[in-house]
């Protein structure tokens, strides 16, 4: 793969009005989710809820790719067809999350680190084969009374760094995502002051490690108050905020700027991606990499039930257009009284 098919693949991935579908949640995570409507997670379940949502007619006006964990990626339709290939038979490329999760970090407690370099280079190997085009790892940083620590933003910037030079060797677009957690009492400057400070960290190590800033995507948080905080900036705050910060600490030459969610509801997160839209044009595309603030309503309407399978898909179809519209910066929340 040279380079030129990278940077396609990573512009492809931030097309005009579309984004991605973060729908690579690890077994205990989607156990979670699946607790939260009394589903019991088994291998059938899973299978049948990421089959609607990557069977949803005309959600591909809307999402570009699609993340998936291991096992989505090695199962296959109802009719037989690997994920992968639906997918990309729908236009939608396939994604892969690779790191192994966030861990405890030895010597520096409340803080983690994401494991998986080791044996990495043969996992995206055989990934390529069976039909990703891009890679997911996620960092996490904490922010509490003297936290972040420098050791731990160093560490997680070095392992992601590491992670995108092994995804750009093997043919793989890796989003490098180190999210600055909304937990916590802390105000929006805080927030502000420590995503600086990781993103510089995160670029920095990139730059070292030689990864291709064209054929890469960058998965950050937005600026924004903690969840705990008494004074919730407003989202035009959280807009401005954003995109002044990562105006000074993102170059230019990064084609595009997923966001997580992060623990925002549906209409919050797509209210800010619009908002942050709104205010360019960028030197980067804004977009949506979502996973909760994608699926929440879908996944409640569903319920594990058969028979809502389509009214389920109509609620996705609608989450998933309003966000491809805030991608123009278009989203009207009377968008939302077209909701089923
Ligand atoms: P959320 O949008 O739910 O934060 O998920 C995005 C993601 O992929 C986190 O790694």
């Amino acid at each position: 793969m040279d380079t030129v098919d990278l940077k396609a693949t990573a512009r492809r991935l931030v097309a005009r009005g579309k984004g991605i579908l973060a729908a690579d949640e690890s077994s205990p995570t989607i156990k979670k989710r699946f607790d939260s409507i009394q589903v019991e997670s088994t291998a059938a379940n899973r299978q049948a809820y990421r089959e609607l949502l990557f069977t949803t007619e005309g959600a591909d006006a809307f999402i570009s790719g699609v993340i998936l964990f291991d096992e989505t990626l090695r199962q296959t339709s109802a009719d037989g067809t690997p994920f992968p290939q639906l997918l990309d038979d729908r236009g939608i490329v396939p994604g892969i999350k690779v790191d192994q999760g966030a861990k405890a970090m030895a010597g520096f407690p409340g803080e983690k680190i994401t494991e998986g370099l080791d044996g990495l280079r043969g996992r995206l190997d055989e990934y390529r084969q069976l039909g990703a085009r891009f890679a997911k790892w996620r960092a996490v940083i904490t922010i509490a009374h003297a936290l972040p620590s420098d050791a731990n933003v160093q560490a997680n910037a070095h392992a992601l760094a590491r992670y995108a030079a092994l995804c750009q060797e093997a043919g793989l677009v890796p989003i490098v995502e180190p999210e600055v957690l909304m937990d916590g009492d802390h105000d929006i400057a805080r927030c502000e002051t420590v995503t600086a400070r990781t993103l510089q960290s995160v670029f920095d190590a990139l730059f070292h490690q030689r990864v291709d800033l064209e054929g890469m995507l960058l998965k950050p948080n937005m600026v924004i108050s903690g969840l705990a905080c008494p004074e919730q900036a407003d989202v035009e705050s959280v807009a401005a905020r954003t995109v002044h910060l990562f105006r000074r600490v993102v170059p230019a030459a990064v084609p595009g700027i997923v966001f997580l969610s992060g623990g925002q509801s549906s209409l919050v997160a797509t209210a800010h991606l619009n908002a942050m839209n709104v205010l360019g044009p960028h030197p980067w595309e804004l977009s949506f990499s979502y996973g909760r603030a994608l699926q929440e309503d879908t996944l409640k309407a569903w319920g594990g039930d058969p028979g809502r399978v389509a009214q389920a898909q109509k609620i996705f179809h609608h989450r998933s257009k309003c966000n491809g519209a805030a991608r123009y910066g278009e989203y009207r929340p009377a968008m939302e009284d077209e909701a089923a």
